[in-house]
């Protein structure tokens, strides 16, 4: 692997999630690897987990991190080529990204959807021009359209959990006051089609997400329905697809409750909005797996980083 971009890059989810759940049970089992390797983490966009459980991944290599905010510490950076960069942009990718590389034996972008334009969103710009000028392997740590690091953590986290061969899976929207984007729910979709379960997606009519990743993935508009018999609900809230980036819906009986939850786990991201998005008694019992999938970003960030060392070293 040379990169880790989307889930599409995992060549084997049972080998991945076994290696994972080594690296769980003793983190410190490759700490060589990562000596004197540096590991550059750029953010465009906030992050609690993504930050720290990828450095306290790279630190159980062995590695040293280096961190960066672009949107405060660093240049504005240009993407486009050949601009005239007379006004606030003050660095072109182009430089950035090598130099970058100079100092870095790996790089994690994180650069959020702006949902403003969904052409503009789905070129990825800002990942696709780091790949495209650096010459160390890039993690993607949250970009437009995915989240790979995530759902490689709910993946090992279902499989923890799961009682049953073919768990029954709902991923289900959830209202939320601001709009925010899809790559949470894309990669929970990509990485659920590499698995075997029965996925089933609620949400209000008009928050279809892109055809293109649900493939023929079942919809269920009704959402208590949807939940019956569920194993684990996921919830997230996403902007609509089809009307780019808008907030249509704020119907608070689509949060969810324990009545709805019955017997099933409860995912999320998180962060999550408490008496929005869920309600405190289900955050607050036994069935909320949200504290162990954030747990699992660092076994997730561990196991991409040894298979880049690894790549690396051959
Ligand atoms: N789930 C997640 O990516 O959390 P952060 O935004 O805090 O990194």
């Amino acid at each position: 692997m040379k990169d880790y971009l989307s889930v599409n890059d995992i060549n084997s989810l049972p080998n991945w999630i076994d290696d994972a759940k080594k690296i769980k049970q003793n983190p410190l089992m490759d700490k060589a690897l990562g000596a004197n390797k540096t590991l550059g983490l750029f953010f465009f966009n906030n992050s609690l987990r993504t930050r720290l459980s990828t450095q306290k991944a790279a630190m159980n290599l062995g590695m040293n991190v280096m961190i960066m905010n672009f949107g405060n510490d660093g240049w504005d950076l240009e993407f486009e080529d050949g601009t005239i960069m007379d006004k606030g942009k003050a660095e072109h990718v182009k430089e950035a990204a090598q130099v970058l590389s100079q100092y870095c034996d790996i790089i994690g972008i994180r650069a959020f959807a702006l949902l403003k334009n969904k052409e503009r969103d789905e070129e990825e710009l800002i990942l696709k021009s780091f790949k495209k000028y650096a010459s160390a392997p890039i993690i993607n740590l949250e970009s437009s359209l995915s989240h790979p690091l995530q759902a490689l953590a709910d993946i090992i986290t279902i499989t923890e959990q799961q009682q049953i061969k073919i768990p029954k899976i709902v991923l289900s929207w959830a209202p939320h006051p601001r709009a925010l984007p899809h790559a949470v729910a894309n990669s929970f979709v990509e990485i659920m089609h590499l698995y075997k379960a029965n996925l089933l997606i609620t949400h209000p009519p008009g928050y279809e997400l892109d055809p293109r990743i649900t493939k023929n993935t079942p919809i269920e508009y009704n959402q208590k329905q949807a939940l019956e018999k569920a194993d684990f609900v996921y919830v997230k809230n996403w902007s609509s697809y089809i009307d780019y980036g808008e907030v249509m819906n704020t119907d608070t009986n689509w949060m969810i409750n324990l009545e709805k939850l019955g017997k099933a786990k409860f995912m999320h991201c998180l962060p999550v909005r408490r008496n929005v998005i869920v309600e405190d008694a289900v955050l607050d019992s036994s069935q909320s797996l949200v504290i162990e999938q954030a747990n699992n970003r660092t076994y997730a960030a561990q196991l991409v980083l040894k298979y880049l060392l690894e790549a690396k070293a051959e």
